[in-house]
């Protein structure tokens, strides 16, 4: 592949905003993400109309711990999982599917999302009002709404998704906020469509930095051994008397026996990031 021949076309059709989204879906997923990602945070040029423009470093950092390139990969052969395994449990193509990024942050992985349809199709939900102003801000294509902390319901009315994914969220929330969560996400899955979120294995709690928030290593040890769950809030005001955010681990066995509605499909897991599982789920 060409980036110079590539980017030259996209500039040609800067005028038209459907085009574009087209020739994205022509182009191999990790060239979608080079040049969406070298539309930068100054980017002022004439795909700005139409493209979002990258979110900062330090925006990238803050989210998701790492940034530029060494992230796009992580976030490319992740969406790849997702595209693998989503063909492989449904036998249907991702291809125009209606998908929602369950926490979605500043929209890193929504960008990505435009190989496999167009943004009409693309939601985006957070419960962190920043997240959703950070995607508006860079002009993220799709639907983007601010989600509750322990949500009822997703704020798309009656809309079901073909795929639901959730990328270290469910690495971060309490009992409570993961259950809530995923009875939300229920009502919201199509009858025949796939969830797809990450998990952390026990063996996090040795890789835990605790310059982040300190944990008891041995209690987490403990918990996740004994009830398959493991949860260490960090310090946030509390949302309904409860912290739903933190670091967490839990067990494939945990989600079988409490999350109701839910039957687990299989996992995917990379050498690179070996700390977030994906779980394929789909419903009852
Ligand atoms: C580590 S970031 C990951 C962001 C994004 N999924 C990504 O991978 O780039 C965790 C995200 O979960 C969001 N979040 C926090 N509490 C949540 C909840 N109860 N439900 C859904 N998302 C939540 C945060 O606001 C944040 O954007």
């Amino acid at each position: 592949m060409d980036r110079e021949l590539v980017r030259k076309e996209l500039d040609a059709n800067s005028h038209d905003g459907s085009r574009l989204y087209q020739i994205l879906r022509q182009l191999p997923l990790d060239l979608v993400g080079d040049l969406l990602l070298n539309l930068g945070p100054d980017y002022e040029g004439p795909l700005r109309r139409h493209l979002p423009r990258m979110a900062s470093d330090e925006i990238q950092r803050n989210w998701t711990g790492t940034s530029g390139y060494h992230l796009l990969q992580q976030s490319c052969a992740f969406v790849r999982s997702i595209e693998n395994n989503y063909r492989n449990f449904s036998g249907r193509s991702l291809q125009d599917a209606t998908i929602l990024d369950y926490g979605c942050g500043w929209g890193r992985l929504m960008r990505l999302m435009y190989k496999y349809t167009d943004p009409s199709n693309l939601y985006g939900c957070d419960p962190w009002d920043r997240s959703i102003e950070i995607c508006r801000e860079s002009g993220v294509a799709g639907h983007l709404a601010v989600s509750d902390y322990l949500p009822s319901t997703l704020p798309f009315g009656d809309l079901k998704f073909d795929l639901i994914y959730a990328f270290s969220v469910f690495t971060h929330l309490s009992e409570r906020a993961a259950a809530t969560a995923m009875s939300a996400c229920r009502k919201a899955i199509s009858s025949d469509g796939i969830m797809a979120l990450t998990i952390r294995p026990p063996a996090y709690w040795h890789a835990h930095q605790d310059s982040q928030n300190v944990v008891d290593r041995h209690q987490m040890l403990r918990d996740h051994d004994t009830r398959g769950f493991a949860f260490t809030p960090h310090p946030r005001p509390a949302v309904d008397g409860d912290v739903t955010y933190g670091d967490t681990s839990m067990s494939l066995d945990y989600i079988e026996r409490n999350w109701l509605g839910w039957s687990v499909l299989g996992v995917d897991w990379q050498l690179h990031d070996p700390y977030q599982t994906v779980v394929f789920l789909r419903p009852d």
